[in-house]
């Protein structure tokens, strides 16, 4: 398969700083020497830099880094929408406000093939606050809603050129919701997979319902990786982290079925923070979740032989 690398190194969506050093962690973590082992064709196109920010408030006081935040959004929409182009992007975070702009990218490239554009959210949170109800203000707690087109966005983000249609998001490994959000997601259609469903129906039979969904809808689809998702024990790089997390053989498992489906069309990997790691062991793990999804097997065997 054709690949793009692309690192977007933000960290004013996050309060915690070091998501910047993210893309470099992973380069040294051999993604792209890995992913050409796996005999993909990866061309690695550097990082995104963001154009000038424009000074801007918002009425809720809480909002940080609002005009850096747009800026990137911008320039991450523009490079998601220009690779998505015949190649499966791979975008390195920096931290979750990434996906806004890569959301609004490649559902523009979607929209462009006529395709509808599903997303699969593997994180501790749902990131589906606005800026009106971020508490936080830490805007890496927003793409989600961004993406899908909630209120209150228009003149401080980037106009969309098309949105995510929510009924076409499933989020899987939630722990960590805000009220907000909780209202937010149930009326926007949202399929909400928390751990607890995780650990009563196992994460391979979510996914699969998921991945027919997509399927059956000729749809693109789009796969943002939180570190998060994984549980801190296996996975410390991260300034978020929540107990209870994926284990690393779901975390594979999620990643191998995905790989099978061959449906997905773009990648995002966030929230690392290296200064926050063990000897880059969240980064090599983040590496090998990505060669899973990207065809490393165990063994030759399909997912469904037995
Ligand atoms: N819901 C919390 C907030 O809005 C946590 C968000 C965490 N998001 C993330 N991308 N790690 O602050
Ligand atoms: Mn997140
Ligand atoms: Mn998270
Ligand atoms: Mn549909």
């Amino acid at each position: 398969m054709r690949c793009r690398i692309i690192g977007a190194p933000v960290q004013e969506g996050n309060s915690y700083p070091g998501c910047d050093m993210g893309p470099s962690s992973l380069r040294a973590a051999g993604i792209v020497s890995t992913l050409r082992q796996l005999g993909h064709d990866v061309e690695d196109l550097g990082v995104v830099v963001p154009g000038p920010a424009r000074p801007q408030a918002h009425g809720n006081a809480a909002v940080k880094a609002l005009p850096e935040i747009s800026a990137w959004t911008a320039a991450i929409s523009e490079a998601a929408f220009r690779a998505s182009d015949e190649a499966m992007p791979i975008f390195l975070g920096g931290d979750h406000s990434m996906a806004a702009g890569t959301l609004s990218g490649v559902v523009q490239r979607a929209a462009e093939l006529k395709r509808p554009l599903f997303v699969l959210w593997l994180d501790a949170h749902p990131d589906f606050h606005t800026l009106d109800t971020t508490e936080s203000g830490n805007l890496h707690g927003v793409p989600l809603a961004y993406a899908t087109g909630l209120p209150g966005f228009e003149g401080y983000f980037p106009e969309l050129a098309a949105t995510v249609d929510p009924k076409h998001v499933c989020t899987l490994g939630l722990r960590s919701v805000d009220p907000a959000e909780r209202r937010a997601l149930s009326e926007a259609g949202v399929t909400v997979h928390d751990m607890r469903a995780i650990d009563e129906h196992g994460i391979g039979t979510l996914l699969r319902a998921f991945l027919d969904r997509v399927a059956k809808a000729n749809g693109m689809l789009h796969v943002s990786l939180d570190v998060d998702f994984l549980d801190p024990s296996i996975a410390p790089a991260v300034g978020t982290t929540v107990p209870g997390g994926a284990t690393f053989r779901e975390a594979h498992l999620a990643m191998e079925m995905l790989s099978d489906s061959g449906l997905v069309t773009s990648l995002d990997i966030v929230e690392l923070n290296p200064f926050l790691d063990e000897r880059g062991r969240t980064a090599i793990l983040l590496v090998d979740l990505a060669a899973s999804l990207m065809g490393r097997r165990i063994m030759d065997r399909p997912t469904r032989s037995f």
